[in-house]
């Protein structure tokens, strides 16, 4: 079974509640969400393969620590997803990006794939998937699958709210995947949703409904 971790540092706390909050309007929301990505990627990117450099600092010779190993791409599940890309990138910003389009059926919560564009190298990279919502795990499950059957291998998922429920199902499905929340939530209602959660994320940043 992968690595699920519960990344509830302080910080994200505070800025976890400021974007539950439903008066909390698009433009806070969009930069909560990054500065919350961006947090999180610190976590997510301990395990960092390094190796020794020789370097010269002003006062002589010495052997360093750089990253090495697999190259990473960010791979953002449309439309949410991509509010958590520029807060990692500004961590890791030669990760590549890529985008695979999916949204959930209103009437049967599964998930349609509309899109997928990803870099050529998928297969070498380790790749963060993110989303900020993991309620029922049909569309991180299916937008797993759908990197698996593009060769992709190393996968860690990063959301921000998940629901045990979500979490359980992409477990089962995705085993080798390891997954970094924000906040594990209560359940989730008769409608899909999160409870408590922060509503539909793709809409609170992208100011529709
Ligand atoms: C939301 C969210 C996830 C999905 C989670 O996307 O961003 O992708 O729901 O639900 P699930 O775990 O039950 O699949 P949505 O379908 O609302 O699409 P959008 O981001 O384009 O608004
Ligand atoms: N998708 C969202 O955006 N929010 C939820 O609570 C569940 C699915």
């Amino acid at each position: 079974m992968g690595k699920f971790q519960v990344i509830d540092h302080p910080l994200i706390q505070h800025k976890l509640t400021i974007i539950r909050d439903k008066n909390c309007g698009t433009k806070v929301f969009r930069e909560v969400v990054d500065e919350i990505a961006m947090l999180m990627a610190f976590e997510v990117s301990r395990d960092m393969p390094l190796e020794d450099v020789e370097i010269e600092t002003p006062i002589g010779k010495s052997v360093q620590k750089t990253l090495s190993g697999k190259k990473v791409a960010i791979v953002p599940i449309l439309r949410a997803g991509l509010g958590m890309v520029d807060g990692i990138l500004e961590l890791i910003p030669a990760a590549k990006v890529g985008h695979i389009g999916m949204y959930r059926d209103h009437e049967t919560l599964k998930p349609v794939e509309y899109f997928v564009k990803l870099p050529s190298d998928i297969a070498t990279r380790q790749l963060f998937v993110v989303d900020p919502m993991l309620a029922t795990g049909g569309s991180a499950i299916m937008a797993i699958d759908a990197l698996k059957e593009r060769g992709a291998s190393n996968m860690k998922f990063v959301c921000l709210v998940a629901a045990p429920e979500g979490v359980k199902a992409l477990q089962e499905a995705h085993p080798d995947v390891d997954i970094y929340v924000a906040a594990l939530d209560e359940k989730l209602n008769e409608d899909g949703y999160i409870v408590p959660g922060l509503g539909d994320a793709g809409d609170r940043l992208f100011g529709t409904k």
